[in-house]
């Protein structure tokens, strides 16, 4: 018997609506293909895939970053303004774009699925004078050059873009735009910093934290971005993709491996995330003491999800051990909520996608880390609480003692409502697990389950619904019963 005991007096923080964020970027058939279609049947007035908006609204996405990726530092908001027929047809990697999706169409279809639109501007080919005239176009009141422009591309009222990234993966080679010391980045992104704000103060501006903080050549890259932009950071950001670089790279021996095993490492090597999240909180509080205050300064991870297989092929499959990796990313989320406060799953459609399209057609399926993403909306808005996990454990290859049982729970005081998440990693076997809620009794639980037995199950075109979500309920105890291969979230409700 696995016993889990719910603290919800001890408090970890706010559950973020930010962290239910997505990413679209101009990659294979992301943006035109997938959320751009204007071919497809299924598209909109707009040319937006309907589809994609429905199941984008399901997914309860809150914001969305665009237009990169390591497309930003390419790409000039310039060609994606004005009368279509006029803008430029530009290549990223091979990948045509019309430029037809600019800052208007992309803050119309935000608004048409609900989400707060975040901005990452070019820091590669681009300057700080533009980067500050493309705030000044999205947030300026009429009178001013760009928001001029705004008005006449038939939008009078300004956006409020509230989110702007400041770079993309800056410190790492790959990226166009390399800065190779964080003293680099520094001199660069306080000249866009000071040029951006100067055309909206309101602005909340995201900075480069090192791609990952460990196993990262610039010890200090952090401590020193924290410390040097202290008056406009508002984010330190990271990205990763489990199972693609660091200690976690399965990338070739994955195939080898096999799922089971490639299951297991990589859940154990989730634990590398928290890992970065608790290195990246006692950053933020030397800084902070280092100036004396008590700045709110959120870890931003703006591009996640598992991404082992072939780099190039961008159509990645998801099976179930791939959306129960996802379920641990939440968890995290979760578990780290004072810090942890704005996320973004890369990417929405067909890129490494939450789900796909036949571009042109009509065929649409979701993937099951879709599902996990809409499961975990119940947490939203909530109080995420201390779950004490004396679940079963397993022997890992770095960490001693892997959770077999991942967990994570969330409280409402006014409602006496608790909503326990638990991932049981275990591909063969049921575990029955006892819930204790300290101090209280429980009186009903329900919920939602997500699953399969079968660890290489995955949604498809021919099998759309293969993985889904089902209505789970008991009542009496807190006692349950968990599938293998399984994600829970439990409605709690207490006497
Ligand atoms: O999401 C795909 C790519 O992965 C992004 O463009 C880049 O930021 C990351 O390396």
């Amino acid at each position: 018997m696995n016993r889990i005991i719910v603290n919800p007096k001890r408090v970890v923080g706010k559950v973020n609506p930010l962290i239910f964020g997505n990413f679209i970027e101009n990659l294979d058939r992301c943006i035109y293909g997938g959320v751009y279609d204007p071919d497809s049947r299924n598209s909109d007035e707009d040319g937006f895939r309907k589809e994609v908006i429905e199941a984008s609204k399901s997914m309860g996405i809150s914001n969305v970053r665009f237009p990169g990726g390591c497309y930003a530092p390419f790409y000039h908001f310039e060609d994606g303004i004005g009368d279509k027929a006029n803008r430029p047809l530009t290549r990223y990697k091979g990948y045509p774009a019309s430029n037809h999706f600019g800052t208007d169409e992309f803050i119309k279809w935000c608004n048409k699925i609900g989400a707060e639109p975040f901005i990452c501007v070019n820091m590669g080919t681009g300057t700080a004078e533009e980067a500050m005239n493309w705030v000044e176009y999205c947030n300026g009141k009429a009178g001013s050059r760009w928001a001029d422009k705004r008005i006449a591309n038939g939008s009078p009222e300004p956006y409020n873009v509230k989110y702007w990234a400041l770079g993309n993966e800056i410190s790492a080679p790959w990226e166009l735009g390399y800065t190779e010391t964080p003293q680099d980045y520094i001199k660069k992104a306080r000249e866009f910093a000071m040029a951006m704000k100067f055309a909206d103060p309101t602005i909340k501006l995201v900075f480069c934290g090192a791609h990952f903080p460990i196993d990262f050549p610039h010890d200090n890259w952090n401590r020193d971005i924290l410390d040097a932009l202290y008056d406009y950071i508002d984010y330190i950001n990271i990205h990763d993709y489990i199972g693609n670089d660091y200690k976690d790279s399965v990338r070739d021996t994955w195939q080898e491996w096999g799922p089971v095993k490639t299951h297991y490492f990589l859940s154990e090597f989730m634990t590398l995330l928290e890992d970065a999240y608790r290195i990246m909180r006692e950053d933020i509080r030397l800084i902070n003491h280092k100036h004396n205050k008590f700045k709110t300064i959120g870890i931003a991870l703006d591009e996640y999800n598992p991404w082992y297989r072939h780099e190039a092929d961008h159509m990645v499959p998801f099976n179930v051990s791939d959306s129960l990796l996802v379920g641990s990313y939440f968890n995290i989320f979760v578990r780290n909520s004072d810090v942890a406060t704005l996320s973004n799953m890369a990417q929405l459609v067909n890129t490494i996608p939450a789900m796909v399209t036949e571009s042109g057609g009509t065929g649409f399926y979701r993937q099951g880390v879709s599902y996990v993403q809409e499961m975990f909306l119940a947490n939203r808005d909530m109080t995420a609480v201390d779950v004490w996990n004396g679940g079963s454990t397993y022997q890992g290859s770095y960490y001693k003692e892997v959770q077999l049982l991942d967990t994570s729970a969330s409280y409402d005081e006014n409602n006496r409502t608790v909503i326990l998440n638990i991932i049981n990693r275990d591909h063969e076997n049921h575990h029955t697990v006892d819930i204790g809620i300290t101090d209280e009794q429980i009186d009903t639980i329900s919920g939602q389950l997500f699953g399969d037995r079968e660890i290489e199950a995955m949604n498809t075109f021919a099998e759309p619904a293969r993985l889904r979500v089902k209505d789970f309920e008991t009542t009496g105890s807190g006692v349950i019963e968990l599938e293998p291969l399984s994600l829970y979230v439990l409605k709690i409700r207490l006497k």
